[in-house]
């Protein structure tokens, strides 16, 4: 069977909140070629809320997305994905991985994985029915014992996954504490699909470290890329890649003026708050700089904390 990625394959994970068409314009400037929309719950866009379908946007410039579901009714799950076969993406991924509250409160994501039947259902659902191929994301489901994550992924594989990311932490860790290399690495030894390895790519050191720990030739990149889209110019070019003050505010620039362009600049603004504190977080600027950035409601205070920014001398 073909894979989805090509070997050595950098993939920008999706983002709740973040991985939107202004986000993944900037990570494509440095270098990002596969991305993937936020995850897009599967019911809201049956009923087509109007914010859910946006997620569904994508530029003429960006030849290579996927899109990521979540939801846990095979019903409704068949229905996503008639409405995404009238779209055009790369492939459908299934999020089994997700430790939000407001996603387990709903058996749905990391929670789904624990009822492996009810998954595989659920996942059978979408292969069946997606033109797309079809992949899932999943976190291991033991740090002791591979053998329920090797397991759940051959189900998955005979369910038609023609690949899975595995974050290598378990749903009660969320996002932090070590990541269990060694499980990822005995599931892609086992298994002939792709296995994509997730979880702690912040830099070209650790990208280095959890290919070679896990075997994993494909790596999907996500906190590593928030206020760091270049960290995919990092990987390729295989050096470290710090962005001058001025190549820093260009970028923020073009990326929340973008974000202004495309939700108006009210909306812009707010969203963009997390977007720009993300960006100065440990580049050494200080506190009171950052304060600044909830009170930003229009581009020109937008424009005026980029001055500061310049201005300031951070410290590392
Ligand atoms: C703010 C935020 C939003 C996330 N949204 C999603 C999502 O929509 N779908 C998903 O599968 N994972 C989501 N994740 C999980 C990441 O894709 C990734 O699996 C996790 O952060 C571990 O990778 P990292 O250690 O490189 O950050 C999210 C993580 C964060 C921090």
């Amino acid at each position: 069977m073909e894979n989805i990625y090509p070997d050595n394959s950098v993939i920008l994970a999706p983002l709740s909140g973040f991985t939107d068409i202004p986000f993944r314009t900037s990570a494509r400037r440095f270098g990002c070629r596969y991305a993937f929309t936020e995850m897009i719950d599967a019911g809201s866009l049956v009923f087509g809320t109007a914010k859910t379908i946006k997620f569904l946007d994508r530029t003429e410039d960006e030849d290579w997305l996927g899109v990521q579901l979540v939801g846990s009714d095979p019903d409704i799950l068949s229905r996503a994905v008639n409405i995404l076969n009238n779209h055009e993406f790369s492939v459908i991924d299934f999020n089994m991985g997700c430790p939000a509250p407001k996603v387990a409160k709903k058996g749905e994501g990391a929670m789904l994985a624990l009822r492996p039947d009810d998954a595989l259902r659920v996942f059978e659902a979408i292969s069946k029915n997606s033109k797309y191929p079809v992949s899932a994301k999943i976190r291991i489901l033991d740090e002791q014992d591979p053998g329920p994550t090797l397991e759940f992924v051959r189900r998955l594989a005979n369910a038609g996954a023609r690949a899975v990311t595995i974050h290598g932490r378990i749903r009660k860790s969320f996002y932090s504490g070590p990541v269990f290399h060694e499980i990822i690495a005995e599931i892609r030894g086992a298994m002939n699909i792709q296995i994509v390895a997730n979880g702690g790519v912040m830099d070209l050191k650790s990208y280095d470290e959890l290919r070679e720990k896990t075997g994993c030739s494909c790596v999907m990149v996500a906190r590593g890329a928030m206020g760091n889209p270049w960290i995919f110019e990092e990987i390729e070019k295989r050096r470290c890649v710090i962005p001058s003050p001025i190549e820093l505010t260009d970028e923020m620039r073009k990326h929340v003026l973008h974000m202004a362009d495309y939700y108006g600049e009210a909306l812009a603004m707010k969203i963009a708050r997390k977007i720009v504190l993300d960006y100065l977080k440990g580049r050494g600027y200080q506190r009171s700089l950052k304060c600044g950035v909830s009170h930003m409601n229009s581009i020109n205070d937008f424009e005026t904390l980029l001055s500061e920014v310049r201005q300031s001398h951070p410290v590392i």
